[in-house]
């Protein structure tokens, strides 16, 4: 059933636990995201970034439309985010296209135009009922630089929260984007301070290059929703190429996309398990 991202994320935080949210492209991914989460049998969330609406000639509405009818049609909690938003007028139809949550991201502005960007597209997402998400800290590897360098300051979070008035905070602590091997190594102790110091939800992005004990330390010191994208995409494709490579007369697109979203249902059902236990108090 669909459920406000608000609510998977505070459900998740009172059991100790973390959420996946992860990247829909093709309608075959939010079959397969939800299809892991009903496997699994735990809460996901689905996301669609600005860059996903680009590649569907910058319309919304039908990706918007299909992964909300998936999310409907389930039998666990599945939420719609629109993510890494950064343009105003995309982030201003996030509501009317049946998300519960959009990330603004103003994280390549300075510090001071993000907060006064952030802050203007928070009041405006609450007025329509948006949970709102936001970044601080660049986090790197969105043109494909692995930039593990980059951290989020913890006073200065909580600083930009109060500011800002977002519901959820992505931080930079060591992971990168779009990595396809899992070799990331996070800073747990910065983790553990910025939970100290910042009153709402953490987000880890990149979370692709994470290595699953990681991700398990990383959800009992506080990060809550775990963003992942890049391994659905690897599973999507590796499947394809095995069809394709196996069977030079197959044209019937029907038949390695089926094993695509086979083998990206197997990745969220797995990421989920681990992302999704509670931890025992
Ligand atoms: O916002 C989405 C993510 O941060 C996904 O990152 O593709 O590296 O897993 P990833
Ligand atoms: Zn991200």
């Amino acid at each position: 059933m669909f459920t406000p991202t608000g609510e998977i994320v505070a459900a998740a935080r009172a059991a100790g636990g973390g959420v996946g949210a992860f990247n829909v492209i093709t309608v075959e991914h939010a079959e397969a995201i939800v299809a892991g989460a009903e496997q699994a049998g735990l809460p996901v969330i689905l996301q669609i970034s600005e860059n996903a609406v680009r590649f569907h000639h910058g319309r919304l509405a039908p990706i918007a439309a299909a992964a909300r009818c998936i999310a409907e049609t389930s039998t666990v909690a599945v939420g719609l985010h629109l993510d890494h938003v950064e343009s105003d007028e995309l982030f201003d139809l996030a509501a009317a296209h049946g998300f519960g949550s959009a990330m603004y991201d103003a994280s390549k502005s300075a510090y001071d135009e993000n907060v006064a960007r952030t802050a203007a597209a928070v009041r405006r997402g609450h007025a329509r009922g948006l949970w709102v998400e936001s970044e601080l800290g660049e986090v790197g590897g969105k043109d494909g630089a692995h930039a593990p360098g980059v951290r989020t300051d913890p006073g200065e979070a909580a600083a930009y929260v109060a500011a800002t008035a977002v519901d959820a905070l992505a931080v930079a602590v060591g992971s990168s984007h779009a990595m396809r091997t899992r070799t990331a190594r996070l800073d747990h102790d910065l983790i553990a301070r910025l939970r100290t110091a910042v009153p709402v939800p953490l987000v880890l992005h990149g979370s692709s290059g994470v290595p699953d004990d990681e991700l398990a330390a990383a959800v009992r010191g506080g990060m809550i929703k775990i963003n992942i994208g890049t391994a659905l995409n690897s599973a999507f494709t590796a499947a394809v190429r095995a069809d394709l490579d196996g069977n030079a007369a197959l044209v019937d697109p029907r038949r390695y996309l089926a094993s695509a979203r086979e083998a990206m249902t197997t990745t969220v059902a797995a990421a989920l398990r681990v992302l999704g236990e509670p931890v025992p108090c």
